[in-house]
């Protein structure tokens, strides 16, 4: 397995290796993480940027003065370690203003708290380099059916990225937004759930070329859906603007696990669909070190999301690449789905005209495809 090089692209939430360890039952088991210190040690094993929430580097309520001494200090350590701000994000979750949601809150005041939120580490974040703005609504959202209009916080929601488009554009920044889908979790039902809900979201918007999805593995894995695929459909429209990289088994609470870890298969096909599609993106992890983890568990973590993924991209090219593969591929009719369904200059005249075939002798065509997936089985296994 090669090591992580910066050619890799990886990079980290300063929030995952830097995660106390909170939950909803317990207080932290590990002391706050300087972010410095985060940096260098994220350098040391091979990652290649960073990614941070304004109050993950600025903690919430800093003054002007203090909040320009935190800045500099943290340049300072990217300049030395040579990491690269890849992405940025705001925390419209933590402090309890934000207990009913920024963007979508019923109080209007602190929807407009929100947006300057935003827009200051919008700032941060076009200076830092950042070329994608993450926008994870966790707190957007409901419990109660009566609770939240969803159709007119929906229109709150556009006016924010409308808003934030203008703002963006009007500032002259190289800055993209990237929507992070969530099923759940902390609130009962979160506005645009899936990558799917995102997508369409994202058309009703002023500049929807300004827009695209970061979806987290986990996260669509919650929602019962299969993230490799939600992942290619982003791709194939031109969407996936970021990605977040974990482990989760199966729909329950979020967990955020090392990417690799939870469910492998769907790593696997992740990892696929990301080479396939050209993705060429940081690849991102946002993963919880578990809470039960010292610090140098924590790096050990770290290290782990990264060589996991070059595991599985070395695995994804061996598959690829083995002609007992291409040959099962061809049997399972993958090139044949790659033909459009008419011919050049055809239309539906043509195709009215065309011999229907009998679809009895259709159906007992087998699609051998448990041959093409025992394979795929095999390479992850390590046996091929
Ligand atoms: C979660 C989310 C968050 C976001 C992060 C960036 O665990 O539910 O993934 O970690 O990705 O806040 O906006
Ligand atoms: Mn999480
Ligand atoms: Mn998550
Ligand atoms: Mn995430």
């Amino acid at each position: 397995v090669p090591t992580p090089t910066p050619e890799d692209k990886f990079s980290f939430g300063l929030w995952t290796v830097g995660w106390q360890g909170v939950d909803p039952f317990g207080g932290a088991t590990r002391p706050p993480m300087d972010t410095v210190h985060a940096l260098e040690k994220l350098a040391g094993l091979g990652a290649y940027g960073v990614n941070f929430h304004d109050d993950d580097v600025i903690p919430f309520g800093s003054d002007d003065a203090t909040r320009d001494k935190i800045i500099a200090r943290f340049k300072q350590g990217l300049d030395d370690t040579g990491l690269v701000v890849t992405t940025a994000t705001t925390n419209l979750f933590s402090h309890p203003v934000f207990k009913a949601g920024g963007f979508t809150n019923n109080n209007r005041d602190i929807r407009r708290f929100a947006l300057r939120k935003v827009m200051r580490n919008v700032d941060l974040a076009a200076e830092l380099g950042a070329k994608v703005y993450v926008a994870w609504g966790g707190r957007e959202g409901a419990e109660y059916g009566a609770s939240q209009d969803t159709a007119v916080a929906l229109d709150r929601m556009k006016e924010a990225f409308d808003l934030l488009g203008d703002y963006v554009t009007e500032q002259g920044y190289d800055i993209r937004f990237a929507i992070e889908p969530k099923p759940n979790e902390p609130r009962g039902d979160i506005l645009l759930p899936t990558i799917g809900h995102a997508l369409a979201f994202i058309n009703q918007l002023e500049r929807p070329e300004m827009v695209g999805v970061n979806p987290e593995i986990g996260h669509e894995e919650m929602a019962g859906m299969n993230a490799a695929a939600g992942y290619a459909q982003a791709l194939w429209q031109g969407k996936l603007y970021h990605i977040d990289l974990n482990g989760q088994n199966g729909p329950k609470y979020d967990q955020d696990l090392r990417f690799g870890a939870g469910n492998v298969r769907g790593a696997f096909w992740i990892v696929d669909v990301l080479l396939a599609g050209g993705y060429d993106g940081p690849v991102h992890f946002d993963y919880k070190p578990s809470r039960i983890e010292d610090e140098d568990g924590v790096w050990v973590s770290a290290a782990a999301n990264m060589r996991n993924y070059l595991i599985l991209r070395e695995k994804v090219r061996a598959f690829r690449a083995d002609p007992e593969v291409q040959e099962a591929l061809a049997a399972a009719r993958l090139p044949e789905l790659a033909q459009t369904t008419l011919a050049e200059g055809e239309d539906w005249k043509q195709l009215l005209e065309w011999q229907l075939p009998d679809p009895e002798a259709l159906a007992t065509i087998g699609a051998a495809t448990e041959h093409l997936d025992q394979l795929a089985l095999e390479h992850l296994y390590g046996v091929r």
